[in-house]
C-alpha cells in the first residue's frame, strides 16, 4: 500500500488539515519551491506523535517547516510530509507570578513579541521583525540587535521519533550563534521563557525601536529568507558582500538586495536553482576578495531526502 493512502487515518483533530501535492512556495517567505507530497497542519501533541510513528513505520521523510521564513525549498519539491504546528502546539501561556511564559513551537515570533509587550514583559522585544516560529527560533537560535532567542529560554520540550517527550535544560539545548543541538530531535514542541517584568510603555517603545532599525537597514517588501549567510566571527557577511560590489547582482529572478548585502530577494519568479547559483557566485567572489568562506544559514528542503 502507498503511504499516502494510510496517512489520512492519523488525522484526528477537527482543526488539523491534510493536503496532498501542496505547493510549498506558498508556505515559504521566499515564495520558491515545488510541491510537498503531503502537507499537514498538526493541531495536537497526540497527532504529532502519530506523525512520528508514521515516519518510522513507513520510512517517509518528515520536515517541520514552521512558518517557512528561513527556508529554501528545491524546485522539485519535497517527497515527504511537510508539517506545520498549529492549535495546541501554537499556544502561549503566562504564569504571571513567575514571569514565566510557556510557548508552543508553532507561535510566531511577532505574535510572541506583541503579546509580551502588552503585558510589560521584557526580553523578546527584538523578535517583532523576525517572521519565523518559536520552533525555528529555538533550533536556529535566532537573533538580532545583540540578543539571541536562547538567552531567554529556561527549558525546551522536544519529541523524539517514538513520540516521547523530553524536557531539556537551557544547557542541554546547546545554544550557539545561529545554531543549537535541537535539530537532533524529531520535533521541538515548545519552550519555557524567563522574561523580566517591566512596564508596557518601555517594553513597547523598545520593540518598536528595534523594528524601525530593521526597516531602515534590511529589505522587507520583497520575498526573502532573512540573512542567507552566517556572519564570519567578528564581521558582517552583508558588509563583505557589499565590499565586493555584489549588491544588485542578479541571476535569473534572484537578486542581492541593494539595501543589505546578506539578503537574496526573489524579484522575478526566482527558482531555487537561481538562488543557489547566486549563493555560489557570492561565495566565490567573497573568497577571492577576502579569503573568507561564507557558510549559509538558510535551511534547505528537498535537495536530498535524508532527514
Ligand atoms: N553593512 C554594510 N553593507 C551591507 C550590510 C551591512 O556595510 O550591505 C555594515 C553595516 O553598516 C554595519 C555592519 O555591516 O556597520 C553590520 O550590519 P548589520 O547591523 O546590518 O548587522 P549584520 O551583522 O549584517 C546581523 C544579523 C541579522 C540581524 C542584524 C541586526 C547575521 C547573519 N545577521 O546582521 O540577522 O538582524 O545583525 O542585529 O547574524 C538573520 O539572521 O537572518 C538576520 C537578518
Amino acid at each position: 500500500m502507498d503511504w499516502k493512502n494510510a496517512l489520512p487515518d492519523i488525522v484526528t483533530h477537527p482543526s488539523s488539515r491534510l493536503r496532498f501535492g501542496e505547493p510549498l512556495a506558498k508556505h515559504t517567505f521566499f515564495g520558491i519551491g515545488g510541491e510537498a507530497a503531503a502537507y499537514f497542519e498538526v493541531g495536537t501533541l497526540a497527532e504529532l506523535a502519530a506523525v512520528a510513528h508514521f515516519h518510522r513505520q513507513w520510512e517517509v521523510p518528515v520536515a517541520i517547516i514552521g512558518r517557512g521564513s528561513n527556508m529554501l525549498v528545491s524546485d522539485t519539491g519535497f517527497n515527504g510530509i511537510a508539517v506545520r504546528l498549529i492549535g495546541e502546539l501554537a499556544k502561549l501561556e503566562i504564569d504571571e507570578n513567575a514571569n514565566a511564559v510557556s510557548v508552543g513551537a508553532g507561535v510566531s515570533l511577532p505574535r510572541l513579541s506583541k503579546s509580551m509587550s502588552q503585558r510589560g514583559l521584557s526580553g523578546v522585544e527584538f523578535t517583532l521583525g523576525i517572521p519565523g516560529a518559536v520552533g525555528g527560533a529555538l533550533i536556529m537560535n535566532a537573533g538580532a540587535w545583540g540578543s539571541s532567542f536562547g538567552d531567554v529560554v529556561t527549558n525546551v520540550t522536544v519529541m523524539n521519533d517514538t513520540g516521547a517527550l523530553t524536557e531539556l535544560s537551557h544547557a542541554e539545548a546547546q545554544f550557539e550563534y545561529r545554531h543549537s543541538g535541537l535539530s537532533a530531535y524529531f520535533c521541538v514542541t515548545g519552550a519555557t521563557l524567563s522574561l523580566e517584568p517591566g512596564d508596557v510603555e518601555t517594553v513597547t517603545a523598545q520593540m518598536q525601536a528595534f523594528y524601525k532599525q530593521k526597516i531602515a537597514t534590511q529589505p522587507f517588501a520583497e520575498e526573502n529568507a532573512g540573512c542567507i549567510f552566517k556572519n564570519p566571527p567578528g564581521d558582517s557577511a552583508g558588509r563583505l558582500i557589499d565590499e565586493c560590489g555584489l549588491k544588485g547582482y542578479r541571476i535569473g529572478g534572484a537578486e542581492v538586495s541593494t539595501v543589505h548585502g546578506n539578503f537574496i530577494l526573489n524579484v522575478d519568479n526566482a527558482t531555487a536553482a537561481d538562488v543557489l547559483n547566486l549563493v555560489a557566485h557570492i561565495q566565490t567572489q567573497v573568497r577571492e576578495n577576502t579569503g573568507l568562506s561564507l557558510q549559509t544559514e538558510v535551511k534547505r528542503l528537498g535537495f536530498d531526502e535524508a532527514h
